[in-house]
Formats: structure tokens, C-alpha cells, sequence
């Protein structure tokens, strides 16, 4: 399994590590070409993340995702590739040598880490989302959804069955994740994956956690907006199915799962 941590890595790291000094600012830039099939299957293979990357499911704003493979089991590799963004370290492209880009392995590898270990507290705390395998540098890999090759459809895109079901294992869902002290942050239709009739949760890098915040009961309090616009965008998508629900009230009653006066790790969930 992917799990199997490979010596080669940590050479290929601390190669990694070497400071360099570009346009007079401190940090870890480096000159890598643009993200392409072939350089990312030769990155997986090397790093054991991957036997083999079969093709690219989708190129978003921050993150290119490929269906990849360990032996026979499918996984969805996602590559994060910010220096495109406005996220590239000093905020714009810096020119380098050869017309590359420039930008800092660190901060891609910050994203992918901390998506990857999000999705890690979900799935462990009991919500459906894809089971994530490994983390290497600015990548993850994680359960493939789908079936041959092709990735399931996201909700926005399926006529549902059963709509009632759906939309309360979606309310279940977001309430687990808050009883982690996560909140997802980008909830919509477009992040749920419809697969064998059941909803699935992707797409974490926008997710606030508060877990580690001190006096966590009472910042997560903070994340109130947050949550209620996750919540209202899928109250709203059920709405053509005819589901009526309050946003205000579910969101009130998530947060009512932690009891906010208490300062204490005690067991304070009532769900
Ligand atoms: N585990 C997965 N299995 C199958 N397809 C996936 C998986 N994760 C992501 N995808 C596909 O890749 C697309 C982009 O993934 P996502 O995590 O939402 O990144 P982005 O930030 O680009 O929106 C999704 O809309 C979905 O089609
Ligand atoms: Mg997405």
C-alpha cells in the first residue's frame, strides 16, 4: 500500500531544502517547469505515490488532479501547482531563468499537507470523503471515486433519487465534521461527488480548523458565518427538489453540539 514510507524521499528532500537566494528575498524558491502528465508521473513513481498516473481528471485554480494507480487500485493524485495564483510567493510571478516561474515548494506542500490531513480527521471521524493514502511534498493521493477510470459525478450534475436522504446525510456530514472543529469552508454542489448513491465530500483547502486554536469552544464560535454559507448553499440546491429547510436553524443547531462555556476538553457533543 501507498502507506510504505520510501528512503528516497528524504534524500530527495533535503535536496529539496537548499536556500537559495532569488531577486535579493530569502526563502525556497525554486525554477520547476510547468506541471505536466509526464512530470508528474515521473514524481509519483519516483516518490511511491503512484505504479502508474493514467490521465488528468480536472485543472483547477490551485490543484491539477490525475486519476493515477497503485497496482490495481485506482487513486485520484492531486498535484498543487499555486504559482499560477496569486497565492506564488510574493504574490506574482517571479521571472526566472529560462522562462520559468518561480515559486516556493514550501508553500505548495503547505497546502497539499494541510488538505490532506484535514481530509485525514474527517474520514477518521466517520464522514464520507475519499480515503486519503499518502502525502508527498505538494501532492496527496487518496480513494479514487468512480467506476474504469471514470470519476463519478459531482451532485450539481446528477439528477438524485432520493432527495431527502441525500441532503440529510449532507447535514450529517457537515455536523461530524464541525464536531472535529473543522468547517469546510467551499460546500456546494460543485465539492460533492455522487457515488453509489451516496454524497461524498472533496475539496478541503478552504477548510477553517480549529482544533489546535487555544480555547478552540470559543473561536470555532467564530466560524459561525462560515458554516451558515456552507449550509445555505446546500439548503438552497435542495430547494428545486422541493426539501424545505431552515439554514439559520440547522446552522444553530450544528453549533449547538458544542457547548461553548465549557473551556475543557470534557465530552460535550450531544449528537
Ligand atoms: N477522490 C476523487 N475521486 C474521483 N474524482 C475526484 C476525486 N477528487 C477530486 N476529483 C475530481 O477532481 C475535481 C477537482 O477536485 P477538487 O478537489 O474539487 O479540486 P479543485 O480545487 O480543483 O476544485 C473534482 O470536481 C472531481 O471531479
Ligand atoms: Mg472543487
Amino acid at each position: 500500500m501507498p502507506n510504505q514510507p520510501s528512503p528516497y524521499i528524504s534524500k530527495r528532500s533535503l535536496a529539496q531544502r537548499q536556500t537559495s537566494k532569488i531577486e535579493g528575498q530569502r526563502g525556497r524558491l525554486e525554477d520547476l517547469p510547468e506541471i505536466t502528465l509526464t512530470s508528474v508521473r515521473v514524481e509519483a513513481l519516483a516518490t511511491q505515490l503512484a505504479t502508474d498516473v493514467k490521465g488528468t481528471i480536472s485543472a483547477g485554480k490551485e490543484a491539477t488532479v490525475f486519476h493515477a494507480l497503485w497496482y490495481d487500485f485506482p487513486l485520484a493524485l492531486k498535484v498543487y501547482r499555486l504559482y499560477a495564483t496569486p497565492h506564488a510567493k510574493g504574490g506574482k510571478r517571479k521571472k526566472m531563468g529560462g522562462g520559468k516561474v518561480g515559486y516556493s515548494k514550501d508553500i505548495m506542500s503547505y497546502w497539499a499537507s494541510r488538505e490532506f490531513w484535514i481530509l485525514d480527521r474527517v474520514f477518521r471521524a466517520g464522514v464520507k470523503v475519499p480515503t486519503p493514502a499518502r502525502h508527498i511534498d505538494n501532492m496527496f493521493t487518496a480513494r479514487f471515486l468512480g467506476e474504469n477510470g471514470t470519476p463519478a459525478p459531482l451532485l450539481k450534475d446528477v439528477q438524485i433519487e432520493h432527495p431527502k436522504r441525500i441532503f440529510n446525510s449532507i447535514i450529517d456530514q457537515i455536523f461530524a465534521i464541525y464536531r472535529v472543529f473543522i468547517i469546510h469552508g467551499d460546500l456546494s454542489a460543485f465539492n460533492i461527488l455522487y457515488f453509489q448513491n451516496e454524497p461524498w465530500i472533496i475539496d478541503f483547502p478552504q477548510a477553517i480548523d480549529f482544533a489546535s486554536r487555544p480555547n478552540r469552544h470559543r473561536a470555532l464560535k467564530k466560524g459561525r458565518p462560515i458554516l451558515l454559507r456552507d449550509i445555505t448553499n446546500i439548503v438552497k440546491f435542495f430547494e428545486k427538489y422541493g426539501i424545505p429547510a431552515e439554514a439559520q436553524a440547522l446552522c444553530d443547531e450544528c453549533m449547538e453540539q458544542i457547548s461553548f462555556n465549557d473551556r475543557l476538553d470534557k465530552k460535550t457533543f450531544v449528537r
